[in-house]
Order: structure tokens, then C-alpha cells, then sequence
């Protein structure tokens, strides 16, 4: 099913800051609209990547100190997007200037505010905080999607397809898809969503934590994480072996991970993702192979949802047949449906 419209009025990540160069521009498009970042002060400048002059994109300039310069006849533009040089012509028209969007810088995750600059609210920003943290490591990570948003939400709210798209990596087991999710409203403050709480007793090791640690008994595991709006999973999962303490976590695989969708277009989509583990936990090599095990298994995802979104385009006006599985993703959409709704009304 295709999106009726995107929310506007939230956070989305345009970049892992190490995206943005330091003297240089970066381009990205989110919700349809092409916006250029940089390095401006002590934070970012984001603006629409179109120059008032003659629509040249601003992304093709330089930046020159905390400002941009338009590469084609060198308007110079500061970081709220107001003209303030243009060359050979002392006078700087007041509706010489571009839009510009609120920026925020968390844990290594820049976000761009595509609403009314006005109800740009820091406390709509999720913890991401291992993203960014001395006592988790991770790589970080980037996909690109040519499917709607909201796909990749329903599989992130749907951890049933780990016993089938990901068997060989971060599944291992059919008890996964047997087991049934708590699921939670999220009212805020601050993010609104969906908690899933998954517990999956007495299942073997998954190939995934095999790279990392060796049980030679079953493991009781658990998938625990909050999916906030537009599109962000925040989550605790791990494994330890069964019939153990239930407090003594010594010998637990724990990770943290922070995954977020961001809308390119209304057929393409963004994917930023990283998976932690506690720092001094495994060897120097642990970091890599979470990272590569997990590209893997995100790259299974996007063939499956790349594979299902061709055959929703053949034929959209096909329903579904619900099953139980999709209770967290139904009230996700639901949400996302209300707010959009919401701010068309306002
Ligand atoms: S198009 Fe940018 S200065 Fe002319
Ligand atoms: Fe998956």
C-alpha cells in the first residue's frame, strides 16, 4: 500500500555526521526535496539545494567559511539561508534567500526538522545513544532502498521473517515467528510509537552470535525496542543459556541497536543503521563482524521488500489478508495515517 503522505512535523536523519565533510557540501533528498548540508559554527547549515537566483543546485557550490557559495554566479548564502554577497551588485534584495530547515546533531545522527520551522521541538529527538557512546562499539551503516518507507517500517515492526529472510543470519530458529510480541502504545513525551517485547526461550544459538560467542546449550533470547515516529527502531536484544539465573547476565550476548527509515521520495527511502555491543566484549574483530553479518541480513530484507513492492506496484489496488503478525505494524500505520491527517487539518 502506498503512502497517502509523509508527517512533516519530526526529526528525520539526513546523514551520520561523518557524512558532512568539513569543507565541503553534501547532498541529500528527503520527503522529495533535494536540501544541502554543511558544516556551519559549531553545528550544521541545512537549505534547500536550489539557488534563488536561477535554480542552480547550491550543492554544486563551496562552501566558504561558515556560509555557501553558489557555483554558478556566486551568490553567497549564510547558514539561514540568507543572501548576504552578490558579486558586481551592492544591493542584496531582501527575497534573495532560501529556505532553510532546523538541524540537530545526536549521537552522530544529523537530522533535518521538514515542518514548520516553528514547532521544531528537541525533545521529538529519539536516545540513540549508542550511537555515540564510549561504552558500546559499532560501525555504522547506510543502505538505499527503492521501495516506500513504509515497507521497511512493516518489516522492522515484524520480527516473525527473522525465522525465514534471515535463517542463515540473524534467525537461526522457526520459534521466532511462534512466539508472540507484547505490544505497547508509546504516547510521549517526546516520540510517539509502538514497543515490541519478544522472548523466544530455548532456542539454538543463531549463525549471527556464533561469530562472537560460542553456547554449546540453547539460549533463551529476547528482541526488546521501541519503533518511534517517522521511523526509528531503538532496541535491546541479546541471548544468554537457558535454565540460568535470570539476573546473572555474565555470559549474555547484549546488543543495542539504532536503525531509522527516512522518506527520499514516496518509492525510495533511506536506511540508517548500527548494531553495538558493550565495549571490551569479544575480540578487536567483534565490531566488523556485527557489521558485515548485519549488512548481510539488511541486504536479505531489501531483496525480499525490494521483490514485494514490484509486485505491489503491478497491482495496488489488492487488498491484504491480516494475520496476527501484522498487529504492530497496523498501529504503526494507523499512527503515521492520524498524524499526517492531523497536520493537513491544522
Ligand atoms: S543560479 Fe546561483 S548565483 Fe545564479
Ligand atoms: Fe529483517
Amino acid at each position: 500500500m502506498l503512502q497517502t503522505g509523509f508527517i512533516r512535523n519530526c526529526w528525520y536523519v539526513i546523514a551520520w555526521d561523518h557524512e558532512i565533510p568539513t569543507d565541503g557540501l553534501f547532498t541529500r533528498t528527503v520527503l522529495c526535496e533535494p536540501i544541502v548540508v554543511f558544516r556551519s559554527g559549531t553545528g550544521f547549515a541545512a537549505l534547500e539545494d536550489r539557488c534563488c537566483h536561477r535554480a542552480a543546485p547550491l550543492s554544486k557550490g563551496s562552501k566558504e567559511g561558515d556560509a555557501l557559495r553558489c557555483g554558478y554566479h556566486g551568490l553567497k548564502f549564510n547558514a539561514q539561508g540568507r543572501c548576504v554577497e552578490i558579486p558586481g551588485q551592492d544591493h542584496v534584495p531582501s527575497n534573495a534567500c532560501v529556505r532553510s530547515y532546523p538541524v540537530a546533531l545526536k549521537n552522530k545522527w544529523v537530522f533535518v526538522w521538514m515542518g514548520d520551522p516553528a514547532k521544531a521541538d528537541l525533545t521529538l529527538l529519539p536516545d540513540n545513544f549508542s550511537c555515540d557512546s564510549p561504552d558500546w562499539q559499532n560501525i555504522p551503516g547506510y543502505l538505499h532502498y527503492d521501495t516506500n518507507q513504509l515497507l521497511i517500517c512493516d518489516n522492522l515492526l515484524d520480527f516473525s521473517h527473522l525465522s525465514y529472510v534471515h535463517a542463515a543470519t540473524l534467525g537461526g530458529s522457526t520459534a521466532i515467528a511462534q512466539s508472540k510480541p507484547r505490544i505497547e502504545r508509546i504516547a510521549g513525551p517526546g516520540p510517539q510509537g509502538i514497543r515490541v517485547s519478544r522472548h523466544v526461550p530455548d532456542v539454538p544459538s543463531p549463525p549471527f552470535y556464533q561469530r562472537f560467542k560460542s553456547y554449546t546449550t540453547n539460549i533463551d533470547r529476547w528482541f526488546i525496542y521501541d519503533f518511534l515516529v517517522p521511523g526509528t527502531l531503538i532496541m535491546k536484544s541479546g541471548g544468554k543459556p537457558v535454565g540460568g539465573d535470570p539476573n546473572d547476565f555474565s555470559d549474555a550476548v547484549q546488543l543495542h541497536s539504532c536503525q531509522t527509515v527516512t522518506p527520499e521520495t514516496e518509492h525510495s527511502t533511506h536506511y540508517f543503521f548500527q548494531q553495538s555491543h558493550p565495549t571490551g566484549s569479544g575480540d578487536a574483530s567483534v565490531t566488523q563482524k556485527i557489521y558485515d553479518m548485519l549488512v548481510l541480513a539488511f541486504n536479505e530484507d531489501r531483496d525480499m521488500i525490494t521483490a514485494q513492492s514490484q509486485v505491489l506496484e503491478r497491482d495496488p489496488s489488492r487488498g491484504f489478508v491480516p494475520i496476527s503478525h501484522d498487529a504492530a505494524l497496523n498501529q504503526f500505520r494507523q499512527l503515521v495515517r492520524r498524524l499526517v491527517e492531523a497536520e493537513t487539518l491544522a
